[in-house]
């Protein structure tokens, strides 16, 4: 089903936060959850286990509750649930999961400003940005609900000679491990969950470290809307403790994994050498994402759409704009403009309304971008560099840095935080600019500014990327309308919220019958 979806369904409602109505709850709802203590421990047959080590707010480096590395008995509990519970959970049927994972939508629209709250508490994410990542949840969970009813419910019936039936069964490949990241706690982690889920696979899902919290109160709202204990369980810890034992083990089906290049490269690597069956690896992963800005753009759209893709949400997003590259005619006064809207930014606590940018995710990203950042003082010419007195004092926040860079290969890795490079290219260097791209491996979005009748097409067939987007921002991909996921270093496809990503969760049979 390629063209729009075959059965119907709507996206979910944000709240309008410059209406006082409705931002009211959401802050209340804020000032309710703050100073509370969570847990996040592990969950496994439906009971938390117990959780010792801190989770800090990344805002104030306050500790806002616990977690732990799930200790290895447990995990073999879980193993040993999901194991069993698969081939019920399975023949269940797609309409009957499908139930349950509408369910779990209505039960997260219900609880939309707690979750939102938590999750800027604990991963410092904006209220804007926890708001929209609740909605992302939300249609992950309906979009893939109606994928499992439309593929999930009845076989599909072929063509075979007279005296001959073929049918065409989907189902589920065993145990699911699902590992995501802290840049969207809440919509990457349920979007991989509710995919493997339903396509009648059972899960261990692995939150990323930083954020076990906000996936505890995930997999609750999972478990309180029908999935059974045994079919879903949380497997929180770092990748280093708990990583290699979901994916070492032999009764493992396959693994959806969303972060870093280097940690799918190191997940392949243990796939290839566990024991038990070849497995299937979903990796969606980081990107060297590039924007071409050429002499017929519209410098103030550019401008908003540079500050929305390369510095909201800090820049931690695997779609951001990292890669500026500007036609030398517009160059300085293009620029010109985008310092003057840099300055107008506010670096805070991510729970005020006002705030664009709130911290980075911890002490270890802000370290490493500070090394950029010395770095690029060096190798590079700084445009933009925020003023130090305007940082709030405590908290692991970084500033937009703007800084103008010879060319691509200075830059040797993803910069993951609001750190924009900018290159300038000459009209007759278009064709250099994307093959310069195409060369860098790295393959998830791209952004295009230009009124040249024909460059989009032109453009597109050319960038080797999973998501090109012209004259507008390059982030914010919406479930069912911009499928997302990248090719080459940034991701094996399918992509996520789109018409074929279930199909990598599932394994099919064909039935012939000698009528
Ligand atoms: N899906 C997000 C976006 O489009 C990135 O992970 O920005």
């Amino acid at each position: 089903y390629m063209g729009a979806e075959a059965l119907p369904r709507k996206n979910s409602h944000g709240i309008e936060l410059s209406d006082p109505q409705a931002v009211g709850p959401l802050l209340e709802e804020l000032a309710k959850q703050r100073g509370k203590h969570f847990l996040g421990g592990p969950i496994v047959n439906g009971v938390m286990g117990k959780a010792e080590e801190p989770v800090y707010n990344p805002a104030n480096g306050e500790v806002i509750g616990h977690t732990a590395n799930t200790d290895k008995h447990l995990i073999e509990q879980a193993y040993a649930s999901a194991i069993e519970a698969q081939i019920g959970w399975d023949r269940l049927g797609g309409n009957e999961r499908a139930t349950i994972l509408d369910r779990i939508a209505d039960f997260y629209e219900k609880k939309a400003n707690e979750l939102a709250a938590i999750i800027c508490l604990e991963a410092g994410r904006t209220l804007n940005d926890g708001i929209s990542e609740v909605r992302e949840a939300v249609d992950f969970c309906r979009y893939y609900a109606n994928a499992a009813r439309q593929h999930f419910s009845e076989p599909t019936e072929l063509p075979g000679p007279t005296g001959e039936q073929n049918q065409l069964y989907l189902g589920g490949r065993g145990v699911f491990v699902a590992i995501s990241p802290w840049n969207f706690p809440l919509a990457i982690f349920t979007g991989q969950v509710v995919a493997a889920l339903a396509a009648g696979n059972t899960v261990l899902a692995k939150p990323a470290e930083q954020t076990p919290i906000i996936a505890a109160h995930a997999v609750r709202l999972m478990l309180d809307a029908g999935v059974p204990a045994k079919v879903l369980h949380l497997i929180t810890g770092t990748g280093a403790a708990v990583g290699k034992l979901l994916i070492e083990d032999p009764r493992l089906g396959g693994v959806a994994f969303t972060g870093s290049t280097e940690t799918a490269r190191l997940i392949n690597q243990q796939l290839a050498e566990k024991e038990g069956p070849i497995v299937p690896l979903i990796a969606e992963t980081g990107g060297q994402n590039v924007m071409i800005v050429d002499s017929t753009a519209l410098p103030e759209q550019v401008v908003d759409d540079v500050i929305q893709s390369a510095f909201l949400s800090a820049g931690q997003r695997c779609s951001a704009l990292r890669i500026l590259c500007v036609q030398d005619v517009i160059a300085d006064n293009l620029l010109n403009m985008l310092k003057g809207a840099c300055e107008e930014l506010t670096l805070g606590d991510p729970g005020k309304l006002a705030t664009d940018i709130g911290p980075v995710i911890d002490g270890k990203a802000l370290n490493l971008l500070e090394a950029h950042r010395e770095r690029m003082d060096k190798e590079g010419k700084p445009l933009f560099t925020f003023d130090k007195d305007k940082k709030p004092g405590k908290g692991t926040f970084f500033g937009p840095q703007v800084v103008e860079i010879e060319d691509f290969s200075v830059l040797k890795r993803e910069v993951f935080g609001p750190f924009l490079h900018v290159v300038r290219f000459k009209a007759e260097e278009l064709e250099d600019v994307i093959r310069r791209i195409n060369a860098t491996g790295y393959g998830l979005t791209f952004g295009l500014h230009s009124r040249i009748e024909g460059r989009a097409d032109a453009v597109f067939k050319r960038v080797n990327v999973g998501n090109c987007y012209v004259n507008r921002d390059m982030v914010g991909a919406v479930v069912g309308v911009n499928p997302f996921g990248g090719q080459g270093l940034s991701g094996t496809g399918f992509k996520a919220g789109g018409p074929h990503y279930l199909f990598r969760f599932a394994t099919e049979k064909t039935k012939t019958i000698n009528t």
